[in-house]
């Protein structure tokens, strides 16, 4: 259960100070504003609005990528990232790694060795989607624990705790910096030699919407970089706590990986990795539950306390992947709602079957773990298993 946002639904549109935030937790309310134009995205609108932006242009030299902009340049961005990446134009690219995530995931299990007990965050949760993003973008795997260097106080930038410090934003800048200059090297490098991999099609792109600047080529790699790193990671480790507190569901996995499925779409309703969408502005009044939002205040909306709500699901504190229904805000909605999502799935779902089938009799060694300290990202910072054979 979440305590903390059973209290804010009872206030769902909160505003507790002159110029703080307003914070929505109703599942239709949030799913409302998330499609509707007068809520920005963009860098420039937050930073007016007092939210320093990481990605604002003057600060760090990157432009801002597609996750901070509105249409139509988000759009545009978006189309020609996703022709490298998925459908329409091509709609294999994720669908035909199926057998290669597979084989990650083999190895690393393989690799657990004669361990009976095993730090499943950073033996397997951490370097699966690492390895698969590196992959997918064309990345060295092997210059991981360099960029590792960068994104970690990248990620921790995104908390709105640490937005408030000065000294955290810039650090955040200055990584995401290093993290473009060291992209760049990889990104001349295709323009001259092509290879089959999104780098490689983010830079030759061509097509109805154009070209994307090299400084828009370095924005998109490394919103991809940090997306795909840092969220997975969390679903995988979220979910097999969640399976080995309801032991059922894991037997039943262990037995039919097609229950995978359902059981990735009822960890995305009920342990969210993303927990909150704190960078909108709004550039209109809007009035909600008849409250006037005004013009030019930040809202955050609150993804994990919206999969809870009573008013949208029926017995939301229940765990329960046969529910009907699970439509969940875990990857967010509307134009922003993640890129990554039919990779984040597949991901997760040959993760998570392949470690019901292949772990005997595994347990938790401590519940609660310890977790991550970020308000946005929800996981386990460790999740120690054992197991018999
Ligand atoms: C956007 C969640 C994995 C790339 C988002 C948003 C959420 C989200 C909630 C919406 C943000 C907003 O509205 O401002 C997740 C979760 C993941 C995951 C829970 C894993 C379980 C990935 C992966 C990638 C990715 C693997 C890349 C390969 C992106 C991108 C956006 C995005 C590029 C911005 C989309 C836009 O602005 O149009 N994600 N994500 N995500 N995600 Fe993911």
């Amino acid at each position: 259960p979440y305590p903390l946002y059973e209290e804010l639904r009872k206030n769902p549109v909160l505003h507790e100070e002159e110029g703080g935030p307003y914070v929505l937790s109703s599942y239709w309310d949030i799913e409302a504003l998330l499609h509707d134009p007068r809520i920005s995205s963009d860098a420039a609108n937050l930073a007016a609005a007092g939210d320093d932006e990481l990605s604002g242009p003057e600060a760090t030299g990157l432009p801002p990528s597609f996750i901070r902009l509105d249409p139509p340049e988000h759009d545009r961005l978006r189309r020609i990232a996703n022709s490298s990446f998925g459908p329409p134009h091509r709609p294999r690219r994720i669908e035909n790694m199926r057998g290669e995530l597979g084989e990650i995931v083999t190895g690393l299990i393989d690799g657990f060795g004669d361990a009976r007990q095993i730090d499943l965050v950073d033996q397997f949760a951490y370097p699966f989607p690492v390895t698969v993003i590196c992959r997918l973008l064309g990345v060295p795997r092997e210059d991981e624990p360099r960029f590792r260097a960068w994104v970690d106080p990248i990620v921790a930038g995104l908390d709105p705790d640490a937005r408030t410090s000065a000294e955290s934003q810039r650090t955040a800048q200055e990584a995401r910096l290093q993290l473009g200059m060291y992209l760049n090297g990889l990104v001349d490098q295709r323009a001259r030699e092509p290879r089959d991999d999104m780098l490689s099609d983010l830079v030759n792109s061509h097509g109805p919407d154009g070209a994307m600047t090299t400084m828009e080529v370095l924005s998109t790699a490394v919103l991809l970089l940090i997306a795909g790193h840092e969220t997975t990671v969390n679903l995988i480790t979220n979910g097999m706590l969640t399976l080995l507190r309801h032991p059922e569901f894991l037997e039943r996995l262990r037995n039919d990986p097609g229950l995978s499925v359902k059981i990735v779409e009822e960890l995305l309703r009920y342990e969210p990795p993303v927990q909150i969408v704190p960078q909108r502005t709004c550039i209109a009044d809007i009035e909600v539950r008849g409250v006037t939002i005004p013009k030019g205040s930040r809202i955050w909306l609150m993804l994990a306390a919206g999969n809870r709500d009573p008013e949208r699901f029926q017995d939301p504190e229940r765990f329960d992947p046969d529910r009907e229904d699970i439509q969940h805000l875990g990857f967010g909605s509307g134009i922003h709602s993640c890129f990554g999502a039919p990779l984040a799935r597949l991901e997760t779902q040959i993760a998570l079957s392949e470690l019901a089938r292949r772990l005997e009799n595994p347990r938790l060694v401590a519940d609660p773990p310890p977790y991550r300290q970020n308000a946005v990202l929800r996981g386990p910072r460790h999740l120690e298993i054992a197991f018999d054979g």
